[in-house]
């Protein structure tokens, strides 16, 4: 009896103390971690129609934040997500500019210095990839959820000139492929199914802004805003409003959070130097010439030599990429191979788990501290795809860099 009685005290006091440990850790969760839902502006979308928006000053965290994850989806007006087969979100950009905050309602009134675009800190020239987050059709499953303390700091007042704010814009490209001849070759923006104007390439610059040639076969620039998908004959589908659904969970900036920096790095960045600097020429996306190899079977590999001006302790890593993409892999200076990520297939009928289109890519979550990039560590990115013609393929690889490690 006696000796019951004390195993069930005993036992008592051990899920007491567990009943404990996962109480303070709820509550640490509850108190510290925010999260909010939001709905961009809708647009109509008829069935083979293009959407290519950019909607400025979008809801975000007010304040000095610490942002854990940005997660996005396409949804109808009621709701419901759209699933891929209907319409294939093709990317969506969370991008951070500055603005005056007296600017001028009127064009003609502004300064060039009025508006300015805040980049991460990855190496791409110019404007080339310059968001914080950001996938494609791969988003519903594919997280961008930091693991604690870690954060990616926004909104320190610090970093904002006088006279100005900090804001968000979303850059969002949708394609329709409802009775589409080609659903493939639409979701790859392939120009000769387009109703492009006559005169696109005479007019249509690059990333370069250099004219686009006749040998642009497909590509971002070939989706443009209102621009129509080759149907079937006589195929109408119904126009209907979409919205891009994105959630973000975020805490107050304090002491205790600890400091990511993003790079998106770009297999497709041809490496040059002057002398004294790096020059970077990132592509953004490329094309996979039709596989002639009839032996070869294996992947197209799209390669880039990166340096890094700085380096951190890796805590995060995925790949923005297309359908048909085989993997993704980042390899250190010295070969090792730092993170793979994989693609996940859908099987199924529904939203997030259509049949053979991309629905996930995995994320690396590296113990933190066990990866260290040095400073100037010169890493090599591959992108491999199945090996057949595909135009607009990327393979973006995502890094998050801390530079400290808690203490
Ligand atoms: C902001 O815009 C106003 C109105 O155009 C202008 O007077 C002011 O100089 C601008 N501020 C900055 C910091 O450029
Ligand atoms: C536009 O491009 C086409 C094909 O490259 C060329 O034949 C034509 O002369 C160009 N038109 C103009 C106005 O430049
Ligand atoms: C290299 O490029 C940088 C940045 O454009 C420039 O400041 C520098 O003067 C260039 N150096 C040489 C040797 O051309
Ligand atoms: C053809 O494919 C085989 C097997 O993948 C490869 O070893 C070979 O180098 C390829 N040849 C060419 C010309 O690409
Ligand atoms: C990535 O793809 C290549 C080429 O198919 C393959 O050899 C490699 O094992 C893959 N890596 C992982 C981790 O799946």
């Amino acid at each position: 009896m006696k000796f019951i009685s004390k195993a069930i005290l005993i036992s008592l006091a051990i899920m007491l103390l567990l009943s404990r440990t996962s109480y303070s850790l709820f509550q640490y969760s509850k108190v510290h971690t925010k999260r909010a839902t939001f709905v961009s502006e809708s647009f109509e979308m008829g069935s083979g129609s293009i959407a290519a928006k950019t909607f400025f000053n979008i809801e975000f965290p007010k304040g000095h934040v610490g942002v854990k994850s940005f997660d996005s989806e396409l949804v109808d007006e009621e709701g419901n997500p759209i699933p891929s087969f209907e319409t294939y979100l093709h990317h969506w950009f969370a991008i951070k500019y500055i603005q005056n905050i007296t600017m001028s309602d009127d064009p003609k009134l502004r300064h060039p210095d009025d508006f300015s675009f805040k980049r991460n800190e990855g190496m791409c020239n110019g404007n080339i990839l310059p968001h914080y987050w950001g996938f494609g059709v791969e988003s519903r499953g594919t997280t961008s959820n930091i693991p604690e303390p870690f954060a990616i700091e926004q909104g320190n007042p610090t970093n904002v000139p006088e006279g100005y704010e900090e804001k968000w814009l979303l850059n969002i490209m949708a394609i329709d492929t409802r009775g589409a001849e080609d659903k493939k070759g639409c979701t790859e923006c392939r120009c000769d199914l387009m109703n492009l104007p006559k005169d696109f390439y005479n007019v249509t610059v690059d990333v370069h802004n250099q004219p686009l040639t006749t040998d642009y076969k497909g590509g971002l620039f070939c989706c443009q805003d209102n621009l129509q998908c080759k149907q079937i004959d006589g195929f109408q589908g119904p126009k209907r409003k979409i919205s891009l659904r994105y959630t973000i969970s975020w805490v107050d900036w304090n002491k205790h959070q600890v400091p990511v920096k993003v790079y998106i790095l770009d297999s497709t960045d041809r490496i040059t130097s002057n002398g004294s600097e790096i020059i970077h020429d990132c592509q953004a996306e490329y094309t996979i010439p039709a596989n002639t190899n009839s032996s070869g079977d294996s992947p197209h590999v799209q390669k880039a030599n990166i340096p890094m001006n700085k380096g951190g302790y890796l805590i995060y890593a995925t790949a923005h990429m297309h359908s048909g993409v085989v993997n993704a892999t980042l390899y250190a200076e010295n070969g090792q191979t730092l993170c793979t990520s994989t693609p996940m297939y859908g099987s199924g009928n529904e939203a997030g788990n259509e049949k053979d289109y991309l629905i996930g890519m995995s994320i690396c979550y590296p113990q933190p501290g066990s990866i260290k990039i040095n400073d100037g560590e010169i890493l090599t990115l591959e992108s491999r795809y199945v090996n057949e013609f595909r135009t607009g393929a990327m393979g973006h690889f995502y890094i998050y860099l801390a530079e400290n490690l808690p203490q």
